[in-house]
């Protein structure tokens, strides 16, 4: 049995509309873009939403527009996809890692008290997997330091804290759209959403070439267009959001009875008050070389996120970074992501454990 990673497709009806859109000439952006916008951000129950061409674009137009002064440090972990400090770095701020908590993967509230100094002007947590961070704690911390909250839901479409949803918890969100994502858009997207109204406008000029009126560039700015295709798909995956997150959160619940008391393997944390949507279910596992090794032998498709957090990847060593982050770290060597999108039956999901169960 083939178990794939993940697995894509658009209904016939979205990809009539694809070739609508395509036939009519009116490539960028247009009234599908500015209809996902406003679904995105009724959705999230913010007031503004940007769409973009990626979610580094996301986390660049957001970056752009809070006039963060070159050289401050923005608290960031280290364990996530390597955009969340590349974004950063090319704006000349510092990005600091902080270390995880070992039980979420998502960024340690005391890491980050111990990482802030008088050059400390944000923190950026990621929420991780598709688990939000902890903002109860974090929202503290940075309303009592005066530091900028700025969220990376790259992963967490849908996900809450309390019913609240991911992406409203900072100062912006900024979401990607990359195929493997819980939303996607047909190619490579992002979405920005905010409540604040100044920040929006900046975004939104920062997009287009800082542009105000046509050919009237207010700011410096770059291209980060939304095509007008990725409106239409993208608006389908939203349409199809919660229905794919109840069935992600299935796979996991089921994963979980079959790991249930298998000693060597930990599963993903559960909390009443975090609403999880398993954009990966990820397991910590002593012998991973060894499960890997099978499962590629099982077609069965894996992910290892992430084998080398930021701070030991080549070019952040070259700036000097590889202080210890012991969780981070421990994670690293453990961690292994499973089959868990929204098209898998039971039957696949029972093979992947059976496989992984007979070797640890
Ligand atoms: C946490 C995180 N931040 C940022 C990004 C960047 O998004 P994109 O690949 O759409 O540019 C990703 C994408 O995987 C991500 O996982």
């Amino acid at each position: 049995m083939k178990v794939p990673i993940v697995q894509l497709s658009l209904p016939d009806e979205v990809l009539k509309e694809v070739k609508e859109v395509l036939k009519s000439g009116m490539w960028v952006e247009g009234t599908h873009v500015r209809d996902l916008e406003k679904r995105f951000s009724d959705y999230c129950g913010v007031k503004y939403c940007r769409a973009v061409n990626s979610g580094t674009s996301a986390l660049l137009s957001i970056i752009a527009s809070l006039d963060i002064e070159p050289g401050s440090e923005v608290i960031i972990p280290s364990f996530t996809f390597i955009a969340t400090a590349n974004c950063l770095k090319i704006f000349g701020l510092q990005p600091v890692f902080a270390d995880i908590d070992p039980r979420t993967f998502n960024i340690s509230p005391k890491s980050i008290l111990e990482k802030i100094s008088n050059k400390t002007k944000a923190i950026m947590p990621v929420d991780l997997f598709g688990l939000c961070a902890n903002y109860d704690v974090i929202n503290k911390i940075a309303n009592e330091n005066d530091l900028i909250l700025i969220e990376d839901s790259c992963q967490a479409h849908g996900a809450e804290l309390k019913n609240k949803k991911a992406g409203s918890f900072g100062v912006c969100g900024a979401f990607s759209l990359y195929p493997t994502k819980n939303m996607y858009c047909g190619g490579e997207g992002g979405l920005v959403v905010t409540d604040n109204t100044d920040i929006y406008n900046r975004v939104n000029r920062f997009v287009n070439h800082g542009q105000s009126k046509k050919y009237v560039h207010e700011e410096l700015g770059l291209n980060f267009r939304m095509p007008a295709i990725s409106g239409v798909c993208g608006k389908y995956s939203l349409s199809v959001l919660d229905k794919n997150n109840r069935k992600r959160i299935k796979n996991a619940e089921l994963y979980d009875d079959l790991f249930e008391n298998v000693e060597g393997i930990i599963t993903p944390t559960k909390s009443e008050d975090y609403k999880h949507v398993y954009h990966q279910y990820t397991i910590r596992v002593e012998n991973r070389d060894e499960i890997v090794e099978q499962l590629i032998k099982n077609n069965i498709g894996f992910g290892i996120h992430y084998k080398i957090p930021i701070h030991q990847q080549p070019y952040y060593k070259r700036l000097g970074y590889g202080d210890s982050l012991p969780e981070t770290e421990k994670a690293a060597a453990q961690v292994l992501s499973l089959p868990i999108h929204p098209l898998l039956s039971e039957e696949q999901i029972q093979f992947v454990a059976r496989i992984i169960k007979k070797i640890i």
